[in-house]
């Protein structure tokens, strides 16, 4: 018996890396699952490999059920032709794990709108157009009676929580797919699906290069994103964990700090003046990864 038996999950750029650790592991606890890798370079420019279908016979090697979608998550045909897929093959739908992206770093002053682009489009839209169609999907399965157990796993980034020096485009990417987390969560608890998002840390190709010494494996972080798909999870929704090797972490989002507030306008140094001294009682922010 499997957390996840007869559950049927979707896992975005599941071909190597942190979302193939998840595949495996939705179907060593008995899910049906979609790897989903389009088979792109770590700047995502066009690869000479298809990862999703070496995935799909391990899998099936280890005797759990499986089946590929080489497409772009980030086209609304990638993204409709994902759903279907589960559906085609399984008849239905009931996580989506969104994970797949690439790196294009670079100094602010470098970053070429090409790179801006890109990087936003594979994150934030890879992960808008999948959670669209499979909230569709989940909506009309709720309005026709049907019992929704649904959940959805999106992927940020310490860069995204906290800042990174030279990926200006890839944290502001993050940070807005934890703003969409909080957003979809909202909006679709009345069907039955459950949204939250993960900041991983693990050595795969995309940090060997930036942090050689990482020493946490892809597989250490999947047992979290297996329990935030299943039905155990019941309840949880709308939350940022960081997971690295053993430890797993709640992240807690923004709160008000030190305020006040007075009758009619301030001056611009008045308004400075009351700013330094709520300053003097904040929280220091986290520090910026790479800075000084
Ligand atoms: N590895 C880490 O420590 C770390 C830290 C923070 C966040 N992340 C995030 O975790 C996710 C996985 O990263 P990884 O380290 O496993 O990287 P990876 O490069 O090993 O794997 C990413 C996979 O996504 C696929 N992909 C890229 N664009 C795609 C597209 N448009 N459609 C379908 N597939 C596509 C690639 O072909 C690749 O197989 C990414 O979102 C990454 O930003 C990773």
């Amino acid at each position: 018996m499997g957390i996840c038996d007869g559950r049927v999950v979707i896992v975005t750029g599941a071909g190597r890396g942190l979302g193939r650790a998840h595949a495996l592991a939705f179907a060593a606890e008995g899910a049906k699952v979609v790897v989903n890798d389009l088979g792109v370079g770590l700047d995502g420019r066009p690869g000479a490999d298809s990862p999703a279908a070496q995935v799909v016979e391990e899998i099936r090697a280890a005797g759990g059920e499986a089946v590929a979608h080489g497409g772009d998550v980030a086209t609304a045909d990638g993204a409709a032709s994902l759903v279907a897929t589960a559906v085609d093959a399984y008849g239905r739908l009931d996580a989506l794990v969104n994970n797949a992206g690439f790196l294009r770093d670079r100094m602010l002053v470098n970053l070429d709108e090409d790179d801006w682009d890109a990087v936003m489009r594979v994150h934030v839209k890879g992960h808008f157009l999948p959670l669209k169609h499979a909230a569709a999907y989940w909506r009309a399965a709720s309005k026709a009676g049907r019992e929704v157990t649904a959940r959805v796993v999106n992927t940020t980034s310490g860069a995204g929580l906290l800042g990174s020096v030279g990926q200006g485009n890839y944290a502001a990417a993050k940070a807005g797919i934890v703003g969409l987390t909080l957003v979809a969560s909202a909006e679709l608890a009345r069907y039955g699906v459950q949204v939250n998002a993960i900041a991983p840390a693990a050595r795969t190709r995309m940090t060997e290069e930036v942090f050689g010494d990482l020493d946490a494996a892809p597989e250490d972080v999947s047992p979290l994103v297996v329990w935030l798909g299943s039905a155990a999870s019941a309840g949880v929704t709308g939350r940022v964990f960081e997971a690295e090797g053993g430890r797993i972490t709640v992240m807690e989002g923004w709160h008000a700090g030190p305020t006040v507030r007075r009758e009619g306008r301030w001056s611009p140094a008045e308004s400075g003046e009351a700013t330094l001294k709520l300053l003097a009682d904040a929280r220091t922010p986290g520090a910026v990864y790479g800075a000084g």
